[in-house]
């Protein structure tokens, strides 16, 4: 905490918005949302994505930003505060849990990142053939101290941002790197959209086959909704503990749910046109972003060019993201112990050094360790999306909506009154008391197999 004893905070209402949006946008849209559409029967995944994200992502993300806004505290803290004497801060000790097992796997994807950016600026990149873009990526990640020193890399870069703190730190950089994104985005999106293999990757992004959906597909939509939106494990309880007072929370978390939608599909828009239009197979994975597009880059005009912009955009919003996984310890650090933000910083590092190295050596060194069937990489990834973001957004609805009382709730969403949004009020607490809760806990029943 500042000296002073006042607490940081972003300081203006685009600061917030840009660095939650900044949270939500991340490798989450440029490399599971396309991966994840393209293995899912394309629209068909969207729309059910879409009413994962309204019904399930924004209320939640709404519940959240209240909580961290009423308490001002971290994840933890605010739960004590908002309920003394209860269990409930379970629920941010679990996030601190989740944002540990976000990052592990999180920050090595991110290191693969950077990686290709410098790779994609040396033209080591560029060749046509899979096999080779295959290779590239297989050395990487097969490499013990490579894997390693690339999620350093990335973990001192991201904690070089935190140190200098919440609107120096967080918001300074978000507000630059936003623009730079959406910059970049566009200009990819325009050469996509102008390849002859437009239509057909339109087409497939666009046009609904429901023969491929199961309670799986669901489950798996429900969680990229809530790995979308960073919600269901304090995240947003942290990053609303630093809004405005005056800011218009239902009005930011919309913003920020269609913005961020608005980046998934223009990556699918970047992506899948170029995938088509180089005969390339749409469903690859998560090596669609490694080994598929290096090789549908090199078979384009001034592909060089586009795949560095590619991998810019990449690093850009992965760090945003970043930023505000790695923001949950800290500041549950910095308020609960004695240890200064920077201490708080630099034990966070050290901590997610080593729980990231189980992730980062799961291609490498720990290939062969396997807990439930999954490598340490696979078993964090699918265990947080799949499950545990998603216990945690049910909590954190029961608690909105059941424990912690609608005056309470009402009076946060409307700013005490000030603003005139009863509708908003009213809808979003019965959807946080009985469609998300009901509809969570379903999803999760079938999906895993439960009934
Ligand atoms: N939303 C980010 C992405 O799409 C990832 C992320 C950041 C996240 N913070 C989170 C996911 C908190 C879950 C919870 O890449």
């Amino acid at each position: 905490m500042e000296s002073s004893g006042k607490r940081d905070g972003f300081t203006t209402t685009v600061g917030v918005i840009v660095a939650t949006l900044g949270s939500a946008v991340g490798l989450g849209n440029i490399w599971k949302f396309p991966s994840l559409t393209g293995m899912n029967g394309g629209a068909a995944f969207l729309i059910i994505y879409l009413a994962m994200t309204l019904l399930v992502g924004l209320p939640v993300m709404i519940s959240e930003h209240v909580m961290g806004r009423k308490a001002r505290a971290d994840a933890i803290t605010t739960l004590q505060k908002l309920a003394p004497g209860s269990a409930w801060w379970l629920i941010g000790a679990a996030g601190v849990l989740s944002a540990f097992l976000i990052m592990a796997f999180y920050t090595e994807v991110a290191g693969w990142v950077f990686a290709y950016v410098i790779k994609a600026l040396s033209g080591s990149l560029l060749s046509t053939d899979p096999a080779v873009t295959t290779q590239a990526f297989t050395t990487l990640v097969s490499n013990t101290w490579w894997s390693l020193i690339v999620q350093w890399v990335v973990l001192l870069w991201v904690a070089f941002i935190i140190v200098a703190g919440v609107s120096k730190g967080i918001e300074r950089m978000t507000k630059r790197l936003m623009p730079i994104l959406f910059a970049i985005l566009l200009i990819i999106c325009i050469r996509a959209l102008t390849l002859p293999g437009a239509g057909e990757g339109l087409r497939f992004l666009f046009q609904p086959d429901f023969s491929v959906v199961t309670w799986g597909t669901v489950l798996v939509a429900m969680g990229l909704a809530f790995f979308k939106l960073s919600v269901g494990m304090g995240t947003m309880i942290t990053y609303g503990s630093y809004f405005r007072e005056d800011q218009n929370i239902p009005l930011t978390a919309t913003r920020v749910m269609l913005a961020d939608l608005l980046v998934s599909l223009l990556a699918g828009i970047a992506i899948f046109p170029t995938v088509f239009t180089y005969g390339f197979a749409p469903d690859a994975g998560p090596s669609l972003l490694f080994i598929t597009m290096p090789a549908v880059f090199a078979s384009m005009p001034a592909g060089g060019l586009f795949m560095v912009l590619f991998f810019v955009l990449a690093a850009v919003a992965a760090t945003g993201a970043m930023l505000s996984l790695f923001e949950v310890p800290v500041a549950v650090l910095a308020e609960r112990t004695k240890l200064s933000r920077k201490g708080a910083t630099w034990v966070t590092f050290a901590a997610l050094a080593v729980v990231g190295s189980l992730a980062a050596l799961s291609s490498s060194t720990l290939a062969d360790v396997h807990l439930f069937g999954m490598t340490f990489f696979d078993l964090f990834d699918y265990a947080t999306q799949n499950i545990l973001l998603a216990l945690g957004g049910l909590f954190i609805c029961l608690f909105a909506g059941w424990k912690w009382g609608s005056a309470a709730i009402q009076e946060q969403l409307s700013n005490g009154g000030t603003l005139n949004n009863g509708v908003v009020v009213k809808a979003y607490t019965i959807v946080v008391k009985y469609v998300t809760p009901i509809l969570v806990f379903l999803v999760l029943l079938n999906g895993l197999g439960i009934v």
